[in-house]
């Protein structure tokens, strides 16, 4: 029991700490855990049709269009009326490649994948929203080069 009551108590130390720093968590900002946050604009999606460099082979692709109210259901999937095998000629839309026709063990099947049904599992458009945490990325091209220039 007295262990329950240390644990409390070390729980609502520790939120009196984070709510007089207030600036731990990245969502919050610094704005005290009581007072309510201003909220972010809703920013623009991307929608310029350019499609986007990969940051590397197996990268699923972002989509440079709007997807709002595009149904993808138990019913209907609205990606799959442009980007199926059988409407690109007609919506000049890349087709889904090979691989959303593979099932898990490599077997092609006739139709789309049910694994690769709900398209935005992988596949997100793009916002104007700044980034909030930083990100140190390197493409495999620079890692490549940088160390052949080292070894020579
Ligand atoms: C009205 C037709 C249409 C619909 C519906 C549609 N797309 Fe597209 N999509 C396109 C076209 C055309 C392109 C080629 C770039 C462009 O013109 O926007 C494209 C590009 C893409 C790309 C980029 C491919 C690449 O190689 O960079 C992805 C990913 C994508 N769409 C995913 C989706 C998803 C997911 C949905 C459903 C939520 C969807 N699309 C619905 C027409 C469509
Ligand atoms: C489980 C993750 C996943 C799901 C779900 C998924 N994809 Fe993909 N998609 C990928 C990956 C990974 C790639 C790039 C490598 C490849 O082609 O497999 C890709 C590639 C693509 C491409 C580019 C094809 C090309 O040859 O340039 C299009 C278009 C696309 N997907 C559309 C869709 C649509 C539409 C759906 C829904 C019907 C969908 N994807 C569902 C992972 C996924």
């Amino acid at each position: 029991m007295r262990l329950i009551y240390t644990g409390i108590a070390i729980l609502l130390v520790s939120v009196a700490v984070f709510a007089a720093e207030g600036d731990h968590d990245s969502l919050r900002g610094n704005v005290p855990l009581l007072e309510e946050r201003t909220p972010e604009p809703l920013y623009e999606v991307e929608n310029n049709d350019l499609r986007r460099i990969r940051a590397y082979p197996m990268q699923p692709p972002t989509i440079p269009h709007k997807i709002d109210n595009y149904q993808v259901d138990l019913n209907a999937n609205r990606c799959m009326t442009c980007h199926s095998r059988r409407r690109v000629a007609e919506s000049q839309a890349p087709m889904v490649s090979v691989t959303h026709y593979m099932d898990r063990d490599g077997n092609f099947l006739a139709e789309l994948s049910p694994r690769r049904y709900f398209c935005s599992q992988c596949h997100v458009p793009q916002t104007t929203a700044p980034t909030q945490v930083g990100n140190t990325f390197q493409d495999i091209d620079e890692i490549i080069r940088e160390q052949r220039q080292r070894g020579q």
